[in-house]
């Protein structure tokens, strides 16, 4: 079988001058993948500082998964979630999202992309919700739009919070919900125009953990029901308990994934969040980045006496084994 990058090679060789012709129809890439970053690099400059935000970052991302990206404050996280969400661009790099070129779309296109592929929970909830509008309104505002008539789209706004678990809200303002419901608010309003992508920026930041468990909790029924592709960004890593795969960004690179183990995905219903603990529910991978390198941690060097710029590596028994000397 034919690795992703040898059949984008052979498909390149098949047709020469595609590039010339190259525009949203031309998708090289595995239609299995909803997104693909490629080489993604961000520099922002301010004065005289440049930062790298994002540092060549390589991510694919299946239809229908619920992902989790984990780092720490500053690795860049809302940087590349913006980017998927079409709000934001590159410096280097290519990403396609849903099978189209993102960075190559028209600004009509774009729009459109924004408006109907992918919904975002942004960070503060300011951005979520607008104060004078109660619950079933502030749903209706993504449907602006739209062509159906008025009581149609309280319908659907009405479906949604009851999907979020708030059908005796809708009829509340902001101010008179908890800081959790008012972000089921958001995750509905995210959801209004039915996109294929739900884009989440630090979605319980700010909720106690009891609150933060019943948002993983409907995150995973969202996407087990809807089969929608759900990209949480994070630096709380007890959000990844219930979540399928983690990848660890940091400095602008994804570092490490987690994959849950099979008999955790088979009795995660059965168990209460508070029973999770992460070390047994997921398998830890190193992620090789296209040149093959890898990050070792600063735990990992440390407890084997690591403290030298230079490594020994070489494979004894199928194993690849780094030591000092
Ligand atoms: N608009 C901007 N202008 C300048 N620097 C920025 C801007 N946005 C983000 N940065 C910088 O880029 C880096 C990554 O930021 P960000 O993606 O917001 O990280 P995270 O969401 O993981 O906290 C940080 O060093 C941040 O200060
Ligand atoms: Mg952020």
């Amino acid at each position: 079988m034919l690795g992703h990058k040898e059949k984008k090679a052979k498909k390149n060789e098949a047709a020469v001058d595609e590039t010339q012709v190259q525009n949203n129809d031309s998708y090289l890439g595995d239609p299995d993948n909803i997104i693909e970053c490629d080489g993604l690099v961000k520099i922002y400059k301010t004065d005289e500082v440049e930062v790298m935000a994002l540092q060549g970052l390589e991510l694919n991302i299946k239809r229908g998964d619920l992902i989790a990206i984990i780092g720490k404050s500053g690795s860049g996280k809302s940087t590349l979630l913006n980017m998927i969400g079409g709000l934001e661009r590159p410096s280097a790099g290519k990403m396609y999202a849903d099978g189209k070129d993102l960075f190559a779309m028209s600004d009509k296109e774009l729009v459109e992309y924004r408006r109907h592929t992918v919904g975002f929970v942004w960070q503060k909830n300011s951005r979520n919700l607008l104060p004078y509008m109660t619950a079933v309104e502030n749903v209706q505002v993504p449907m602006f739009f739209d062509k159906t008539n008025k009581s149609d789209k309280e319908k659907r706004a009405i479906e949604l919070l009851t999907m979020v678990g708030l059908e005796d809200k809708i009829n509340s303002y902001p101010a008179q919900m908890s800081g959790g419901e008012q972000q089921r608010v958001a995750i509905a309003i995210a959801l209004a125009n039915n996109p294929k992508i739900l884009l989440a920026d630090e979605p319980t930041g700010a909720v106690d953990s009891k609150t933060s468990n019943m948002i993983q909790d409907l995150f995973r029924k969202l996407n087990e029901e809807l089969g929608i592709t759900i990209i949480i960004v994070t630096h709380d890593i007890s959000l990844a308990n219930k979540v399928g795969r983690v990848v660890m960004i940091s400095d602008g690179k994804i570092s490490t994934e987690k994959i849950m183990k099979e008999d955790y995905r088979n009795k995660i219903n059965e168990l209460s969040s508070e029973s999770f603990a992460a070390e047994d529910s997921h398998e830890e991978y190193s992620v090789l980045d296209k040149a093959h390198r890898v990050q070792i941690n600063e735990d990992m060097l440390a407890s084997a006496g690591i403290d030298t710029n230079k490594v020994k590596v070489k494979v004894v028994d199928g194993q690849i084994i780094i030591t000092k000397e």
